[in-house]
């Protein structure tokens, strides 16, 4: 894992965001896609747990709103290291009457769970990243995964959502040429390879739990701390 973050590691919004309303609110043209299979596979795994989840990379902010409406048992804690994303996350909360948190600004290429606010949080039910992994460097795969394996509480989970490559291949020819496409925006991007994040998290003491198939040739990857 690499140390402070940079400016290289903070990709902007992909892909297609379009227009804001006037107090802020980004709009993702996957979240409707993506939404209901993830809030079905979350309340699978999550949806009975207690105490705070924390969303790294929460771009618009709608699937942060829709979670925490969704499982309002939990504590659900967006960030992004975008101040516009952030803005966005804030706008949608109050939009949809979700509970007011926040975003923290988190680099998750850096030290973030040994950040004191973070840690003021408490042991954390579950670390989520939806569509971050492929549209950043892999220093913030290994960050995500690093500060999971501190962060959690015992039990708790770490959940990454979005196409990956699975004993190298990828899943669909619409994913290989995505990958494609965003290694010709940026060399460092890219989808990643899950069998190598089970490695960075079992060097974490997480435990592989699932790799859940999900719409479009996504998957959701689980991971468990022991
Ligand atoms: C494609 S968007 C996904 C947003 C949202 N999770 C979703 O599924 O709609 C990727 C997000 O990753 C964030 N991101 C990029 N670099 C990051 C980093 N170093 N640490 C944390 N988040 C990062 C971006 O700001 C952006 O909001």
């Amino acid at each position: 894992m690499s140390g402070a973050p940079t400016s290289s590691h903070t990709a902007q919004f992909r892909p297609g965001v379009q227009d804001s309303t006037p107090d802020g609110r980004l709009f993702s043209p996957v979240f409707l896609r993506n939404a209901p299979p993830l809030i079905a596979a979350l309340a699978r795994l999550i949806g009975d747990d207690t105490g705070p989840v924390l969303e790294i990379g929460a771009g618009t902010g709608q699937h942060a709103a829709a979670f925490a409406l969704a499982f309002p048992r939990l504590d659900w804690w967006p960030s992004d290291p975008d101040p516009v994303h952030r803005r966005s996350i804030a706008a949608w909360a109050a939009e949809l009457g979700a509970p007011p948190r926040p975003a923290f600004a988190i680099d998750a290429a850096a030290d973030w769970a040994g950040r004191p606010d973070i840690g003021a949080l408490g042991p954390l039910t579950a670390v989520l990243a939806a569509n971050v992994t492929h549209i950043a460097p892999f220093a913030v795969t290994e960050g995500i995964v690093a500060g999971a394996g501190r962060a959690l509480r015992p039990g708790g989970r770490l959940l990454l959502y979005g196409p990956f490559r699975v004993g190298g291949a990828f899943q669909g020819d619409g994913n290989r040429a995505f990958d494609a496409g965003l290694r010709a925006d940026d060399p460092a991007w890219g989808l990643r390879e899950i069998d190598e994040i089970d490695a960075l998290a079992r060097a974490a003491g997480l435990q592989p739990e699932a790799r859940q198939p999900m719409p479009a040739n996504n998957l959701l990857g689980v991971w468990r701390r022991g």
